[in-house]
């Protein structure tokens, strides 16, 4: 019961990390805030952490979209009383219209932006204030290998939004550690959730695990469980730090 007590809100819970991180959050103690575009899936997800013997609410809403986020926080407080945990999971990999600078329109790249960026931004802005009601909490971003090393196929809005993230990690960090509120990144490596599937079958998930020195890709289980260790408190001398988790790709 390792996050006995605690509320968390989990953007893009619906589907890969953020179903999972649900049902490992609820069943170490959290309840869950649900958040997600797709209802049938965020649905889906509540009632796996049900069926796990957890407690989940679903709220739909698009990260993208200030009063979306504004509402699943306050509807969730309603619900469970307070929040503890933000867990900015939500965002998109559009390779076929996020490439090389030369390549996406300024549409694209402003979409991209505002899912991968903007959302963070508005669910730190609002969930903010109910962490400091709390008397502290853990906030954590997910960033991405692609931040931290180029890569000769680009998805460089997606980069971008990414990199951002490690500095707003940082700044949130810095501003918000003596009131106890905690802020980190994970930089997942290949992780194989329905974010990569259309670019994946049995050959590229062979070629790709060729690269990986543990020699298979990443599960949604991998990233659930650093994000677990980053919201409970174990971590709570933590802030501000980058955790990598790919399988030992970035060490070659
Ligand atoms: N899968 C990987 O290899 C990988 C690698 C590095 C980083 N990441 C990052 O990890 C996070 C989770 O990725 P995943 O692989 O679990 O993705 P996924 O596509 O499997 O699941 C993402 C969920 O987010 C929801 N979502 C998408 N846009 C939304 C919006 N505007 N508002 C609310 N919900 C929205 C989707 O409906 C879906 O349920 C993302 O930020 C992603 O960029 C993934």
């Amino acid at each position: 019961m390792r996050l006995k007590d605690k509320v968390a809100i989990i953007t893009g819970a619906g589907l890969g990390m953020g179903r999972e991180a649900s049902v490992v959050f609820a069943q170490e103690g959290a309840k869950v805030i649900v958040f997600d575009l797709n209802a049938d899936a965020g649905k889906e997800t509540v009632r796996l952490v049900e069926a796990a013997g957890g407690k989940a609410l679903f709220v739909q809403g698009d990260v993208s979209k200030e009063a979306d986020v504004q509402k699943a926080i306050a509807e969730g407080v309603k619900a469970f009383g307070a929040l503890h945990i933000l867990y900015a999971n939500a965002g998109v990999l559009w390779k076929d219209r996020d490439k090389s600078v030369i390549e996406t329109t300024e549409e694209n790249w402003d979409l991209v932006q505002a899912i991968n960026l903007k959302g963070p931004f508005f669910l730190t802005k609002h969930g903010i204030p109910e962490l400091r009601k709390a008397g502290g909490g853990s906030i954590i971003l997910v960033g991405s290998i692609s931040a931290l090393a180029g890569f000769t196929l680009a998805q460089d809005s997606y980069t971008c939004a990414k990199g951002a993230l490690i500095s707003l990690c940082k700044s949130l960090a810095i501003q918000f550690a003596p009131e106890q509120i905690r802020c980190n990144i994970i930089h997942p490596g290949f992780i194989d959730t329905p974010l990569q599937a259309p670019y994946l079958n049995d050959d590229k998930r062979k070629a790709i695990s060729a690269e990986i020195p543990i020699r298979r890709l990443g599960t949604a289980r991998d990233i659930a469980n650093a994000a677990l260790f980053l919201a409970s408190d174990e971590s709570s001398w933590m802030t501000g730090a980058e955790m990598v988790v790919d399988g030992g790709f970035l060490a070659m």
